[in-house]
């Protein structure tokens, strides 16, 4: 199979090579990178070889069965239906398609079986849905979901290398470098442009996706998405309603049945970094303030669980169906 990574130098795109490098079931003939023009004509060295990569045009899509985009939305949004003009089967990281009827999100544990050979474009979801719809989908499956309350703490990895290079930066500076939007010993309350409602884009994708994903398109959620200054790893404190009586001790063994979610006492963002899987734990009843409510806490690794690794089971899923 000839494969394209569009943005195959951003730390989406870096994560993907090395999972690919690591092994997997697409059978790789051709390995074609590309990226913005100040990278083009750069060497990188694959598990393909050495590869140079390529500045964006439509010759770049010439010929590929699969490409994904791990590139911002403005640049997939131009290039993605150019792709599928060319037949290319394109799964996109960012959010421009995601909400595009047609256009399946996919995390393969919760709906996988939307995946056909006949599609031509799949999105990739945000990367706090990513670890937050393989929970709640046992959970909705089970007992039932009423409502849904999010509070994210969201690693500097999810806003993209920049932000990587802009807390180094702060580390070597301090403590010199105090400011509101620094990153470094500081919080920032939302993520993305705020609506006149007062909430965050980040904040209107994960209610978006979440229905979207758990087919629940009037499910109430309140979310309130932060920047932590944690380098990699995502994490959520979830509080939601159950349609059915549960315990504590039901939810957590639905939930170590589940695929790829690990429960454990307390998880913290660094057991998760550079692994595949989604970790829960702290799981309680909130009898003292409502019935039927529950808190849990998840972690996962944004560029894996979130990024590149569900991309990549997708695509795996896909070139099977
Ligand atoms: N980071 C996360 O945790 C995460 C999780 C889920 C989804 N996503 C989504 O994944 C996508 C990539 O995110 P990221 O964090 O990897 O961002 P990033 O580190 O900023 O990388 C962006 C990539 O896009 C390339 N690019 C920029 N302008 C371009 C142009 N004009 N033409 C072609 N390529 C261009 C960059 O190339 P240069 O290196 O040459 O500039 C780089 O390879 C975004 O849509 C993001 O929202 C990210």
């Amino acid at each position: 199979m000839r494969v394209g990574i569009v943005g195959a130098t951003g730390i989406v795109g870096r994560e993907l090579l090395e999972l690919l490098a690591a092994g997997t079931s697409i059978r790789i003939s051709e390995l074609r990178l590309s990226a913005s023009p100040r990278s083009a004509g750069k060497k990188l060295m694959t598990a393909w070889g050495e590869l140079t990569i390529r500045s964006l045009d439509e010759e770049f899509f010439c010929g590929l069965d699969l490409c994904f985009f791990c590139t911002g939305k403005t640049i997939s949004a131009r290039w993605v239906p150019a792709a599928v003009a060319r037949g290319v089967r394109c799964l996109d990281n960012s959010s421009a398609f995601r909400m595009q009827e047609g256009v399946p999100v996919i995390v393969p544990e919760v709906n996988g079986n939307l995946l056909s050979a006949d599609l031509r474009l799949v999105a990739n979801p945000n990367c706090c849905v990513a670890q937050l719809t393989p929970v709640l989908h046992p959970v909705k499956v089970h007992f039932g979901l009423e409502e849904v309350t999010v509070s994210t703490y969201q690693a500097v990895s999810g806003a993209g290398q920049d932000a990587m290079e802009q807390m180094a930066r702060e580390l070597a500076q301090h403590p010199r470098s105090v400011g509101a939007g620094q990153l470094l010993f500081n919080l920032i309350p939302y993520i993305g442009r705020r609506n006149n409602a007062g909430h965050s884009e980040e904040e209107e994708k994960i209610v978006r996706e979440t229905r979207k994903i758990l087919e629940l398109p009037t499910l109430p959620m309140a979310v309130t998405a932060v920047r932590v200054p944690v380098m990699r790893g995502h994490a959520l404190a979830v509080t939601f309603k159950t349609r059915k009586e549960a315990v504590p001790e039901e939810i957590g063994q639905l939930l170590s049945s589940a695929p790829n979610l690990r429960v454990v006492d307390a998880p913290q963002p660094i057991v998760a970094q550079h692994t595949n899987a989604v970790y829960v734990g702290r799981i309680r009843s909130n009898s003292a303030f409502a019935h039927r409510s529950f808190s849990l806490w998840i972690v996962a690794d944004n560029l894996r669980t979130g990024a590149a690794h569900n991309a990549l089971k997708t695509a795996e899923a896909w070139c099977r169906a």
